[in-house]
This record gives structure tokens, sequence and C-alpha cells, in this order.
């Protein structure tokens, strides 16, 4: 699988050193607090192994990010396919960090080097990336990553119960240049 490399990170595969902080960060609220609910920690090592399996069969997914200068596990960055019930289709982009590890630029950094990744080594034309319309901080990820968000691609999540994480937001990004050198498509018809 693929590792990834930034001036302050390393997005790698996942170890088992780093389930338990990983499920300490989904059993705090304000980690969760644009979910349905936190996660126990049997659902939290759940996750692990479905990401690490995603990262062995296909090389890139959900990484483990960790901070190169302490070897800190800080939560995961990534690329993913939308789920087959969203209202788009694509690959979308995402990121969860410890509350000590906002504030430091890590997850616009970390989701950097995946939408490269993406852009050179995947040759996909588009990354989307999704969130509830009150997780400000996430959506100001997006903008910093030169995503932007048009409003007709709002929708509500029908999976998540009725009430303020229901309504979603999509952001884009396009590949500045496709390999033959021709803007790639943006939007699907
Ligand atoms: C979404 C989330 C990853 C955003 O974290 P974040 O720390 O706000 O975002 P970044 O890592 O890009 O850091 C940006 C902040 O670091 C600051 N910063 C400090 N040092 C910096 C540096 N060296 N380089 C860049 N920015 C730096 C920036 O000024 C900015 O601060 P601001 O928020 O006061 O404007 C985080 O809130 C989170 O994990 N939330 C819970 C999970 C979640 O909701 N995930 C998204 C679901 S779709």
């Amino acid at each position: 699988m693929a590792e990834l490399r930034t001036e302050r990170l390393v997005l790698r595969a996942w170890r088992d050193s780093d389930r338990d902080p990983w499920a300490a960060m989904n059993a705090d609220p304000e980690v969760r607090r644009y979910f349905p609910d936190v996660l126990t920690p049997e659902l939290s090592d759940a996750s692990v192994r479905r990401f690490q399996a995603d990262l062995d069969r296909r090389g890139w997914g959900w990484w483990a990010v960790e901070v190169v200068s302490t070897g800190e596990f800080i939560g995961f960055t990534g690329l993913d396919p939308a789920e087959d019930d969203m209202p788009f289709t694509g690959v979308e982009a995402g990121w969860r960090l410890a509350r000590t590890a906002w504030g430091h630029g890590y997850a616009t950094e970390a989701a950097q080097a995946a939408l490269t990744f993406g852009f050179e080594s995947l040759a996909l034309p588009e990354i989307l990336a999704v969130t509830t319309a009150t997780n400000l901080r996430s959506q100001a990820v997006m903008r910093r990553l030169g995503m932007t968000h048009d409003p007709a691609d709002d929708f509500d999540d029908v999976n998540v119960p009725a009430g303020p994480l229901r309504r979603n937001v999509v952001y884009r990004r396009a590949a500045a240049l496709g390999a033959a050198g021709r803007r790639a498509v943006t939007r699907r018809p």
C-alpha cells in the first residue's frame, strides 16, 4: 500500500498501538459532535479492521496519521469511494483528528497529500468532500484545500435521524490538468 509523507506527517498503515487512542477519539463527544453518536471500543476496533482491509486491497483509503517528530498517532485522513446510497458518485476525501491535534494545520496538510495522491497516482478527475452543513471546521479544511461548494449539491442524508445533522454540503475540487494536458471533467451530467 502507498504511504504518504508531508513536511510534518506520515499517512501510513494502521498499527495495533493506534487502537486505544483511536477508541479514545471516537468516545470523545466533541470529536463525534457531527456524527449521530460516539463509538464503542468494539465499533472503533471494527473500523480499524475495515480501513486496513481497504488499504491492503486497493493500496489507498483511510490512512492512519502520525506526527513524524513525536511518533504520535493523531487520527485518520484519506480517500474513499462514495457510498452507493449517496446522491453523488466519485471519491471522497475525509479527516478525523484527536482534539489535541486540532489547530495545527494537520488535517489540511494530510488531506493535501491525499488529494495529490488521488489526482496524480489514481488520475481522479475530481475529489469530493462531504460534511454536515453545521460542521464549519471541516468546511474550512475543504476551502483551504481549494475545494468549492455549490448549494445545488446540498442534500438530506436519510440515514441520519431528522435534526441538525441531516443537512449535508458537498465540496469539490477538480484535477488541474489531465495527463494529456486537457482540463479534466469536473461535473458528472
Ligand atoms: C475537521 C477537523 C479535522 C479540522 O481540524 P482543524 O484543526 O480545524 O483543521 P487543520 O488541521 O487544517 O488546522 C487549521 C487550524 O490550524 C491553525 N494552524 C496552526 N499552525 C498551523 C500551521 N503550521 N500550518 C497551518 N495551519 C496552522 C490554522 O490557523 C487553523 O486555525 P483556525 O481553526 O483557528 O483557523 C477537526 O475539527 C476534527 O477532527 N473534527 C472531528 C471530526 C470531523 O468532524 N471530521 C469531519 C467529518 S466530515
